[in-house]
């Protein structure tokens, strides 16, 4: 297969695990006789230090021409200081509305040999495999009206979903569920704001057509005290956007590090690929960021994103013979292990593969 696939390394750690992942991807092209094509653009504060706007227009135009892209990170605290619409993240959130990319998938698994590796005791991290689907091009994120007032004393942002925004990735987290465990957990706070009512109505409808999975609704504060105490107990969990965002670092930490978190964003065009992490500007360029959920996101970029399951799988048992193996960067490592660097880490992977 031939594929175009556009490289949006970002800020802070981003360079240093899309590299990574993109040395991945080669080696799986090697091994499995692909063409992959790589453009390389600028996003997020690496874009404002070109001079140009978080987002600039090539870079748009990159992503939108490629079949999937592969995004590092956005974010840097010299740019704090601007308004949201001026920050390295507001490039994030255009180019994921600009891709329609509506579902955002965050897998979260315990990895045997990172059993401890997290705050919870290992007998309650067990048998843990979850994805949480994330609503990423809605909700307050994106809702009208929204800003600071003259005087400066009142802000306002609007959480908003239509019907068919809920639905649409409803469908998504069923169709999911369907090839798992078959239960969808929808977390919404439908005892207190409207829109999660709405959310129940929708989801509950969608269901309908899916008799063979699960479907349970549980509040959001309630959910995240259950992911912490029986992270196992969920298959697929159904969430809009802000709860999604924070739910999934929650995952994150449970199964033992944030950096061990990959994403897919799908739409109807060509798919996001990203870690769950941001940029983590106090351990860039220390060649110490955990490449893992950068990794694992070039996998789903290749199964969900190119339909090449089997070299998507690949790389999942590459990474877990690498841990196995005992190879640990340091916020996997126990007290008293030698932690290897992102880049040792990374070409052991690779290694892996070509076996
Ligand atoms: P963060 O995810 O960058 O870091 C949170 C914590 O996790 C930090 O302690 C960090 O050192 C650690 N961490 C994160 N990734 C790691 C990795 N791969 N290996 C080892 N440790 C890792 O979140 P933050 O500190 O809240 O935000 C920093 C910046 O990143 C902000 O500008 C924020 O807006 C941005 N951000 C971007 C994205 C994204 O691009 N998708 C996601 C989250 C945050
Ligand atoms: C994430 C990040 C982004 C989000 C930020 C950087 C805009 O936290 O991808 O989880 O909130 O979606
Ligand atoms: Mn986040």
């Amino acid at each position: 297969m031939k594929a175009r696939i556009a490289l949006l390394p970002g800020d802070g750690i981003g360079p240093e695990v899309t590299t990574a992942a993109t040395g991945a991807l080669e080696q799986i092209a090697r091994s499995f006789g692909h063409e992959f094509s790589f453009t390389t653009s600028l996003i997020g504060g690496a874009a404002l230090d070109a001079g140009g706007p978080p987002l600039p227009a090539a870079t748009l135009d990159a992503a939108r021409g490629a079949n999937a892209v592969l995004l590092g990170a956005v974010g840097d605290p010299r740019f704090d200081h601007l308004p949201p619409s001026g920050r390295p993240e507001s490039a994030l959130l255009a180019l994921r509305k600009a891709l329609g990319v509506y579902a955002n998938l965050r897998p979260a698994r315990s990895w045997p040999g990172l059993e401890n590796a997290g705050p919870l005791k290992a007998s309650v991290l067990a048998g843990t495999d979850l994805v949480v689907v994330r609503e990423l091009t809605g909700g307050l994120y994106y809702g009208e009206p929204r800003g600071i007032s003259d005087d400066g004393e009142s802000a306002v942002n609007t959480m908003r979903y239509t019907r068919d925004e809920i639905a649409r990735v409803a469908r998504v987290a069923f169709t999911l569920a369907r090839a798992r465990q078959k239960r969808v957990v929808s977390v919404d706070k439908a005892n207190v704001l409207e829109v999660s009512r709405l959310w129940r109505q929708a989801v509950t409808e969608v269901a309908r057509d899916y008799p063979d999975v699960v479907l349970t609704h549980e509040f959001v504060d309630a959910a995240a005290m259950k992911l912490a105490l029986a992270p196992a107990s969920f298959d697929v969990l159904l969430m809009e956007n802000l709860f999604g965002d924070i739910l999934s670092d929650e995952a994150g930490a449970v199964c033992g590090s944030l950096g061990l978190l990959p994403s897919a964003s799908l739409g109807n065009g060509p798919g996001l690929f990203e870690p769950v992490h941001g940029s983590a500007p106090t351990i860039a360029g220390r060649d110490i960021a955990n490449p893992i959920g950068a990794i694992l996101s070039a996998g789903m970029l290749l199964s969900d994103g190119l339909g090449l399951a089997e070299e998507g799988r690949a790389i999942t048992q590459a990474v877990e013979r690498t841990i196995a193996a005992g190879r640990r960067t340091a916020d996997i490592a126990p007290p008293g292990h030698r932690a290897i660097g992102t880049r040792e880490f990374a070409e052991t992977v690779c290694r892996e593969l070509k076996n």
